[in-house]
C-alpha cells in the first residue's frame, strides 16, 4: 500500500524493495541514496496527512510492501523514543528539524549504558543493521517540531513496529 504518489513514483520504493533482497551493503547504498534524494525534496510531503502526537511523535505510513516499509515520523518538541534496538535494518534522513541520537551499549538484554551520540541535523541521513551497532535513542530536545523519513526491512502488516527490545538506561 502507499500513500506516497503524490512526492515521488511509488515505483522507486519498488526498486528498493527488490534491492533489499540482495546483499545487505547494496540495499544500505539503495536506501541511503534514496533517503540523500527525498531529504533533499523541497515539500516532499506537501498534501501528506501526518499522524502527530502532542509531546510524542507521529508515525504515518507512506509505503509498505511484504519486505520494506516506509514512515514519516513527526517529532513534537520534546518527544523521545524509549532505548531499543531493531529486528531488521533501518535507514532514516532528517527532512525538516534536529534530532538527537544518543547510542548505547546493552549491559545485558535490558539494561544499557550510553556509548555516544549525534546530533542529526535536516539532510543526514543514517543507516543501521540488526546484526551491527543498533541500539539507540532517539530525542527532540529542540523547540521546533522534527520530521524524519524511515526506511525499514520489515513488513508492516507483520511487525508493529521497528523495535526489537527495550532497554533501561543505567548510568555508571
Ligand atoms: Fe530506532
Amino acid at each position: 500500500m502507499t500513500i506516497f504518489q503524490t512526492v515521488a513514483d511509488v515505483r522507486v520504493f519498488s526498486h528498493l524493495s527488490a534491492a533489499s533482497q540482495t546483499s545487505a551493503t547494496e540495499y544500505l547504498a539503495s536506501a541511503r541514496a534514496l533517503l540523500d534524494e527525498l531529504v533533499r525534496t523541497p515539500h516532499l510531503l506537501a498534501g501528506v496527512p501526518l499522524h502527530r502526537v502532542t509531546g510524542g511523535y507521529g508515525r504515518t505510513l507512506l509505503f509498505g510492501d511484504g519486505r520494506i516499509s516506509v514512515w514519516a515520523l513527526v517529532w513534537a518538541a520534546g518527544a523521545k523514543t524509549v532505548i531499543h534496538d531493531h529486528h531488521c535494518s533501518c535507514c532514516f534522513g532528517m527532512l525538516q528539524g534536529s534530532i538527537r541520537e544518543i547510542w548505547f551499549q546493552a549491559l545485558d538484554d535490558r539494561r544499557a549504558v550510553v556509548s555516544g551520540g549525534k546530533m542529526r541535523v535536516q539532510g543526514d541521513v543514517a543507516c543501521m543493521m540488526p546484526n551491527g551497532a543498533n541500539l539507540h535513542q532517539m530525542v527532540n530536545d529542540e523547540t521546533q517540531e522534527a520530521i524524519s523519513l524511515h526506511v525499514y526491512g520489515f513488513d508492516h502488516e507483520a511487525h508493529a513496529s521497528s523495535i526489537h527490545r527495550e532497554y533501561e538506561r543505567v548510568d555508571q
